[in-house]
């Protein structure tokens, strides 16, 4: 139990590791790393609960506090990992960070020690070389042409970015120098915020981002972008971005890129395409029809780090015509570029980043020893998960499905449920909070339709029908013991908990 391990009093010299001398030590570093990595394998295949400590804020305020010494930092690092939340968990399923592939995860440390800067081929000359090698395969999984350009970025808000970066490139080269651009940006209302805030970021503004209305299955509908179009003309608007996404974040539906691309050519917009969720989808025989249409994307966000299973950070942007992302950042760097052409450049050209760190090693390492049919049936074992948890629900007198789960990402709603929207928003919050202060399981919730649903996004793939029907009869037995409460007169006991007798829940 976190609170119950103390730290073992520091043997031999308290000095040890703490000088310039003593830190780089080969020996005492050795035994570091080997503790340091038994930490790892243990959160790595971790089982047994809490899925997060129930009292991780008394303790972690604790540890704050107290000082320690270099022999003490594994026992300090693994107080911190008993009281962290436990994503490798088969009952955690909240969000869309993933319970990393253990090979990647372990690399990783490696990652770090050789701390390569990939932005420039003199500072990671064979990094460089593994992270073109890994261009190379992305555009491929894509459809891209070889003329096509990707690089690593932070995560999926960078790809969206970097993205719109390149569309504004192609749309207004000027913009860049001259700065303002009148451009708008059409996206189904599911998409993810990053999108609004590249808007905002390159000064195009939030106003210039038009809502596409969504369908019944929660796809942007193509057939509304003609109309979007009309309505941004008006609003004087001459060119274009039209934004489709792959895997959604409320509910990972999968847009009809086909649809949405033809609309693309029809208005003349750029065609962006964020699959930071789906991308890991093309992996899947099964699942990749969901993808069909990326390949005409003019750019692509995709996120390795979600379902790639990859521990953060690991984002990707690909861009179809690549002389164009390298006009997109139109800058010399005569202390750091290099003043010839090599066969490998310098990745800091053609991306944000300055200190681009070597994410492409634990990727390129996890792809060549477990092959793409490895990723593949990942992505079908989680989703297979989350549609037993849609089939629970078609059966259960407690929960509905709010709808079927295209891929990992399903919301679900008590059926019994307040009729005033904001009380139900309510009550499913405080059941979150209480599943996740339970240390037994770890979900999210959301708002669809105005209304706060659960949610649960299966990333682990360890977590299996039997850990998401756990989940579920958790929920269920509270939902019970909150009705049995309120007939007691006692309305609303799980709102008491924490700080939601503090704060108005939203919306
Ligand atoms: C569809 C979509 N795009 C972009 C993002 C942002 O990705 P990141 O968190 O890697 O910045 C997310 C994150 O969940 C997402 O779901």
């Amino acid at each position: 139990m976190a609170t119950k391990s103390s730290l073992a009093p520091p043997s031999g010299a308290a000095g040890a590791l703490r000088t310039p001398d003593s830190a780089w030590d080969s020996r005492q570093l050795s035994e570091l790393a080997q503790e340091l990595a038994q930490l790892s394998v243990r959160e790595l295949t971790r089982t047994s609960a809490p899925v997060r400590e129930p009292r991780f804020i008394r303790n972690v305020e604790a540890l704050l506090k107290r000082g320690f010494e270099p022999r003490q930092l594994a026992d300090m690092v693994k107080l911190v990992a008993e009281n962290s939340l436990h994503l490798s968990h088969p009952r955690y399923m909240a969000q869309q960070v993933a319970a990393p592939v253990p090979a990647a995860a372990l690399v990783d440390g490696v990652v770090s020690a050789l701390n390569q800067s990939l932005a420039v081929w003199r500072m990671s000359p064979a990094g460089t070389m593994l992270d073109r090698s890994l261009a190379q395969r992305f555009k491929k999984l894509f459809g891209l042409p070889r003329t096509a350009e990707g690089t690593f970025v932070p995560g999926g808000s960078f790809a969206n970015l970097t993205g719109l970066l390149a569309a504004r490139a192609g749309l207004d080269p000027k913009a860049w120098t001259r700065g303002g651009a009148n451009i708008a940006v059409l996206c189904g209302e599911q998409t993810h915020y990053s999108i609004g805030r590249a808007a905002g970021i390159m000064g195009l503004g939030t106003a210039s981002v038009f809502p596409i209305p969504i369908d019944k299955a929660r796809r942007t509908d193509a057939g509304a972008v003609a109309g979007v179009v009309k309505k941004a003309r008006k609003a004087g608007y001459r060119k274009f971005i039209l934004v489709g996404t792959s895997g959604s974040t409320p509910t990972a539906s999968f847009d009809d890129l086909v649809a949405l691309g033809a609309a693309a050519r029809q208005a003349g917009a750029w065609f962006h395409v964020d699959a930071a969720h789906g991308g890991g989808f093309l992996f899947s025989p099964r699942y990749k029809r969901l993808m069909r249409g990326v390949a005409r994307a003019d750019s692509i966000a995709f996120d390795p780090h979600k379902m790639m299973f990859m521990p953060l950070s690991a984002g990707y942007v690909l861009v179809r015509d690549g002389a164009l992302l390298h006009r997109t950042f139109e800058q010399d760097a005569p202390y750091l570029f290099s003043a010839v052409e090599r066969d490998y450049p310098d990745v800091g050209r053609f991306t944000i980043a300055c200190s681009q760190r070597f994410e492409a090693l634990k990727v390129w390492m996890a792809l060549g020893a477990y092959g793409e049919g490895f990723f593949g049936e990942l992505v079908e074992g989680v989703c297979a998960a989350a549609h037993a948890a849609y089939e629970y629900c078609l059966q259960s007198q407690v929960l509905e499905p709010v709808h079927e789960p295209a891929a990992n990402i399903f919301c679900f709603r008590l059926r019994q449920r307040p009729k005033n929207a904001a009380a139900s928003s309510r009550l499913h919050f405080a059941l979150e909070e209480a599943v996740n202060g339970s240390g037994e399981g770890y979900i999210s919730s959301t708002v669809i339709d105005g209304e706060r649903t659960l949610r649960i996004v299966v990333m682990n793939p360890r977590s299996t029908a039997k850990h998401v029907l756990a989940n579920l009869k958790l929920v269920e037995r509270l939902a019970r013991e909150e009705a049995r409460s309120r007939l007691l007169s006692r309305p609303l006991a799980l709102l008491s908990v924490g700080s939601l007798a503090r704060s108005p829940v939203r919306p």
